[in-house]
């Protein structure tokens, strides 16, 4: 009894209300039940409303509270509608999590001026735009938690990093910025930072054993990372344990980086 007072006191999401893009495939939606099942009301967006429909109605069936908003991230008006009917469902958020992402690998000779916006504006624009429109409320309402999706590829280029290493390099340091702003009114800003996740996103690279191998073999732990790791950081980076930690960036990678 007095283990799980303890525990609820550092990591129970009761009663917040949580923002969660791309919340429906791959580490968002691996992210968007550990907040809802943490006890948060989670609001999911992205483009497939029958992938949407499928993880609310998953997370209903256990007895969470969640709803989810067909939305295109990849312009600002998009961006602008989203967020708008986000905050419609359970209120204005407490957690913003951007984890909705593309990477279209094209060899960067052939870099496209289309493929540079598309990139910038759903991985980095958006969490922009998003922290803008909810970062200020949070600061007055004196809570906050923000938390962004990176990748290795903000700290080293990695098949065809391209325009895709260049955005995730700027959303942690849009973190840093989000953090020095309104950490001092009890909003923390931070990323977390995948190594090699096998999701939908890596669908063609997660095809070649060989190749999924040898980068399990680069990992400490020895596996490639699975949606389902970054749960416990989510929570925590979510929760008020994590009150003074902001600014970071903090790697779920089986210590990938470090070997
Ligand atoms: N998997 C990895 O190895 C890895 C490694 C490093 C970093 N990451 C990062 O982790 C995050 C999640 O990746 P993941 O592997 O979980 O990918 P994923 O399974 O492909 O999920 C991506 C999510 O983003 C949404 N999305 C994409 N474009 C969108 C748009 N224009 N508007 C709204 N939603 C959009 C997708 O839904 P719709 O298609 O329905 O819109 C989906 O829910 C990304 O930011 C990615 O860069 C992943």
């Amino acid at each position: 009894m007095i283990s799980q007072g303890y525990l609820s006191e550092l990591f129970s999401l009761d009663g917040r209300v949580a923002v969660v893009t791309g919340g429906s495939s791959g580490i968002g939606r691996a992210i968007a039940g550990a907040l809802a099942r943490a006890g948060a009301s989670v609001v999911i967006l992205a483009r497939k409303k029958s992938e949407l429909a499928a993880t609310v109605d998953e997370l209903a069936a256990d007895g969470c509270r969640a709803a989810w908003v067909s939305a295109d991230l990849s312009t600002r008006d998009g961006v602008r509608a989203a967020a708008e009917q986000a905050a419609e469902v359970f209120g204005e958020p407490d957690i913003l999590v951007n984890s909705a992402g593309i990477n279209l690998r094209p060899p960067m000779g052939e870099l496209s001026e289309e493929t540079w916006d598309a990139t910038m504006a759903v991985n980095l624009e958006a969490p922009y735009l998003l922290g803008r429109r909810f970062g200020p409320g949070m600061a007055e309402r004196g809570f906050g938690r923000i938390i962004h999706i990176s990748s290795q590829q903000a700290h080293r280029a990695f098949v065809q990093s391209g325009a895709y290493g260049v955005s995730k390099g700027a959303l942690e340091s849009l973190a840093r910025s989000q953090a020095e702003a309104w950490s001092p009114h009890g909003v923390t800003c931070n990323t977390l930072v995948p190594g090699f996740v096998m999701t939908p996103l890596n669908a063609r690279l997660s095809t070649d054993p060989e190749k999924v191998a040898a980068l399990a073999a680069r990992t400490m732990v020895g596996r490639n990372g699975l949606a389902e790791d970054f749960a416990g950081a989510a929570v925590f980076l979510a929760g008020r344990a994590s009150g003074y930690v902001t600014g970071q960036a903090i790697f779920v990678d089986g210590g990938f980086s470090v070997h």
